[in-house]
């Protein structure tokens, strides 16, 4: 498909005028993470454009009147090109008021807002960020795992485990240093290929490693064992997409401090009653 969109002819042809989008992020998933200003402009929007990694209770804080369009990206079914996104968003801006642009996480945080916010920019279209909280902070408490600490971790990285190209080509030796957490985003189908080169650059086999599936849900599942033994870990426990892998020492601490326990919360909401022990 040919990705050259011509946005100063889009803009000229809707009359230039017209109303702004506002780049959303809504959050790893518990819609209770969206922000204040989130919710209000959900509340707001004439139209919404979101992503698959929105779920259906963060759109249901939206109004009854805001059209929802999907234009979600999996890892193998895109339903448009990002071009077709981007102009998609500078038509919907020339015919709508309050157009919101709805991402996972934080829409600066491998969500390609930036690619969409230079478009707006060439097309003139006015438009405003609002962030939200990326997997990394929102699942990593969940998960009971701190991203530092100052007995295990003094810095944090986040790496995407594909590249665009589908390959993953890394700074293992930088990623493998020691008293740093490492949190990769997008690594599920590489995680024998990403704990055999943290291996091999230097991180012992009993290093602390952790994936966490749909995390701050209702389904959330954790495995966390040791760059050796995750992944096939990882394949026994049958995780799919989305999952976030954190590596550090600081791991271990999940052992005391993990206090999301979903299936409990979901027994808990159908029988109150049982959970206040009455
Ligand atoms: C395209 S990136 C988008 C990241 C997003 N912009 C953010 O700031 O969190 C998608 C990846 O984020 C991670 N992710 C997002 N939400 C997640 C969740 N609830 N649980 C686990 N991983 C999640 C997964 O690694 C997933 O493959």
């Amino acid at each position: 498909m040919n990705s050259f969109v011509d946005f100063a002819a889009i803009a000229t042809a809707f009359g230039g005028g017209g109303g702004t989008v506002y780049l959303v992020g809504a959050g790893p998933g518990d819609p209770d993470l969206l922000t204040v200003r989130a919710a209000r402009l959900l509340r707001e929007a004439d139209v919404i454009v979101h992503d698959h990694l929105v779920g259906p209770d963060v759109l249901a804080v939206a109004g009854a009147r805001a059209r929802r369009i999907y234009v979600g990206k999996e890892r193998s079914r895109h339903t448009l090109q990002q071009g077709d996104i981007n102009a998609l968003l500078v038509q919907l801006a020339r015919e709508h008021a309050c157009v919101v642009r709805l991402k996972g996480g934080d829409p600066f945080v491998f969500g390609r807002g930036g690619e969409e916010l230079q478009a707006l920019a060439a097309a003139g279209v006015p438009f405003e960020v609002v962030p939200g909280i990326t997997a990394a902070c929102g699942v990593a408490a969940y998960a009971g795992i701190p991203l530092t600490h100052r007995d295990y971790a003094h810095a944090c990285t986040f790496v995407a485990g594909h590249l665009k190209d589908g390959s993953c080509d890394l700074d293992w030796a930088a990623l493998a240093r020691a008293n740093q957490t490492v949190v990769i985003y997008m690594g599920l189908a590489g995680l024998a290929h990403i704990c055999a080169a943290l291996m091999a650059h230097g991180l012992p086999p009993d290093h602390p490693a952790a994936v966490v599936e749909q995390g701050t849900l209702l389904d959330q599942r954790v495995v966390a064992a040791t760059l050796a033994t995750l992944p096939a870990q990882v394949d026994a426990a049958g995780l799919q997409s989305p999952c976030l892998t954190i590596v550090g020492e600081v791991v271990r601490l999940r052992g005391q401090l993990a206090w999301f326990e979903p299936r409990a919360l979901a027994s808990a909401m159908a029988c109150p009653a049982a959970a206040e022990g009455s």
